[in-house]
């Protein structure tokens, strides 16, 4: 079976993508490979290290800012064409911090899949950390999810829990997050390419 097509998002640092490229390499190729091979890495913005890191690899890149479109429709749509164009059949958010439009999930709703840092359904949205922590939560952790209209609402794939230290800050904890967030992206994308699944409602069976 042919390697699963994945486009990646990012908006920031990319070490999720680059766990994501560097579980590739790591694999032969066929039948016992990875099961994924990333074919386009889009972003919201110029001047990331996560485009960087796509360019080094050779992979192509594209740039879609809400700011050079006169709507948020026109923007959704551009993302939507750049993303086609490359035939995914799956896109990951990988630390992309935009929220898609309609136009996006319509075409690619089922095979979009978002990492963020915390236990949904607790502490969605853009500082899922920091969140966290002002709540005084004791474990926090990372959430694998496919993508609906909503913000991180979608159905969980997998999770993985981290404790919070008294007195920690919020930079060392996304970090200590983010470490165990790569292998769970990385778990979750080859085991989905390889094996496939099925969304019942809220429930997701990777088979
Ligand atoms: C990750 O921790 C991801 O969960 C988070 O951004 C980080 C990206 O790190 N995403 C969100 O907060 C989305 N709401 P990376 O650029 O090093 O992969």
């Amino acid at each position: 079976m042919a390697a699963s097509r994945l486009v990646v998002l990012v908006s920031g640092s990319g070490t999720n993508l680059q766990a994501l490229l560097d579980a590739i390499d790591a694999h032969p190729e066929g039948p016992e490979g990875f099961g994924a091979r990333v074919v386009a890495v889009g972003a919201d913005r110029d001047g990331i290290v996560g485009l960087e890191r796509a360019e080094k690899a050779g992979i192509p890149t594209f740039v879609c800012p809400v700011k050079a479109y006169a709507t948020r429709a026109e923007w959704d749509a551009a993302l939507t064409a750049a993303t086609a164009a490359h035939e995914p059949d799956l896109v990951v958010s990988a630390g992309f911090m935009k929220i898609v439009g309609p136009e996006f999930l319509d075409r690619f709703g089922g095979r979009f899949i978002n990492t963020h840092p915390a236990l949904l359904p607790a502490f969605p949205g853009a500082h899922g950390v920091r969140d966290a922590l002002a709540y005084g939560a004791k474990v926090t952790g990372c959430t694998v999810h496919f993508v609906d209209g909503g913000v991180d609402t979608g159905p969980i794939i997998a999770q993985g829990v981290v404790e919070i230290r008294d007195g920690e800050e919020e930079a060392a904890l996304h970090e200590r997050i983010k470490e165990v967030e790569r292998t769970l992206l990385v778990d979750v994308v080859g085991r989905l390419a390889r094996h496939g699944y099925r969304i019942e409602g809220r429930k997701v069976t990777i088979q």
